[in-house]
């Protein structure tokens, strides 16, 4: 293992390259990324960096991010077969019937979307920004893809607006039963719950904090409790428990586990650095289409 780490290390400065990744992925991958976090810091941060090659681990939509906002950088992907299920739950189709019966209607796309989504919407979000972005928006009537439960629960603090939400799912997160978050009350009973928007409304409705994979990490490491529940994807686990090795963090039920995510594997990402392999491509027409609304969440996201 320490072997494959050095050999990344000495890859990376060859290839005048950056490793970036998801809080998911598995956790010697984390160890050897360059940087560590949430979809919005991901996507935000790719803009900055000076190697001209990006390592993305993660799953596809986050690759095609980075390349529409950085076309001229080199995106590799550890696996390009790691694709987040949810990303494809919407359609052109019904986006465009939506915007046909409603003119003032704003389309607002979850970054776990594909390309070809947030070409067709007027701007992205993701969990860490999606409600500050939408109450910023102008528009009474949102459409809200492909996520139906972050839709909801972003549309609980704006009752100003008329949303209409699309049955998109994140099935890990869906995974998750109110029951076992209350057997988990039940077995920790000082246990704070801390929760990813894209969990179910009945889980959520336990909840004593809920925000993105970053957001879980920072309230747990600020706050003064020593005990939490955690209802996201177990990758979560490594970062909360490096920045809290005072702290007890607990699982409800079976813990969740994206197997896509976890496609991202140490031996993979040595392949991609060794031969160029997987790298993202977008057709340039999809790239810049794809380009605005991310732009414009980066803009109001400030
Ligand atoms: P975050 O934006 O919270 O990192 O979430 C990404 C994701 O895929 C959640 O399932
Ligand atoms: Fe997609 Fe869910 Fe995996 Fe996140 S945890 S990448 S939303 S399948």
């Amino acid at each position: 293992m320490n072997q494959m780490k050095e050999k990344i290390q000495a890859l990376k400065r060859e290839k005048n390259a950056a490793i970036l990744a998801h809080y998911y992925v598995p956790e010697e991958v984390q160890e050897v990324a360059d940087y560590i976090g949430d979809s919005y810091y991901l996507a935000s941060l790719a803009a900055k960096i000076k190697e001209t090659t990006l390592v993305f681990c993660g799953v596809s939509f986050m690759g095609e991010s980075a390349k529409a906002l950085n076309p001229e950088k080199t995106v590799l992907m550890p696996d390009t077969g790691a694709d987040c299920p949810m990303a494809h739950m919407a359609a052109q189709d019904k986006i465009k019937m939506v915007r046909e019966m409603y003119e003032d209607v704003a389309v607002v796309c979850y970054v776990n979307s594909t390309a070809e989504l947030k070409a067709c919407s007027d701007v992205c979000v993701t969990s860490s920004n999606a409600l500050k972005i939408v109450k910023a928006l102008p528009n009474k009537r949102i459409y809200f893809i492909p996520d139906e439960n972050l839709g909801r629960y972003i549309a609980s603090f704006l009752p100003e607006k008329e949303f209409i939400f699309n049955d998109g799912f994140c099935h890990v997160h869906a995974s998750l039963g109110g029951e076992e978050v209350k057997k988990a009350k039940n077995a920790w009973p000082k246990a704070k719950i801390l929760a990813h928007p894209e969990c179910r409304p009945e889980v959520l409705k336990e909840a004593d904090y809920i925000g993105s994979t970053a957001g879980i990490i920072d309230y747990a490491a600020k706050s003064s409790e020593n005990k939490f529940i955690i209802c996201t994807e177990k990758g979560v686990m490594a970062e909360l428990k490096k920045k809290n090795p005072d702290k007890i963090f607990h699982m409800p039920g079976r813990s969740m586990c994206c197997a896509d995510m976890k496609k991202n594997t140490l031996e993979k990402l040595v392949c991609v650095l060794e031969t160029g392999e997987n790298e993202i491509h977008l057709p340039e027409k999809l790239r810049a289409a794809a380009e605005k609304p991310l732009k414009s969440m980066l803009e109001l996201a400030k």
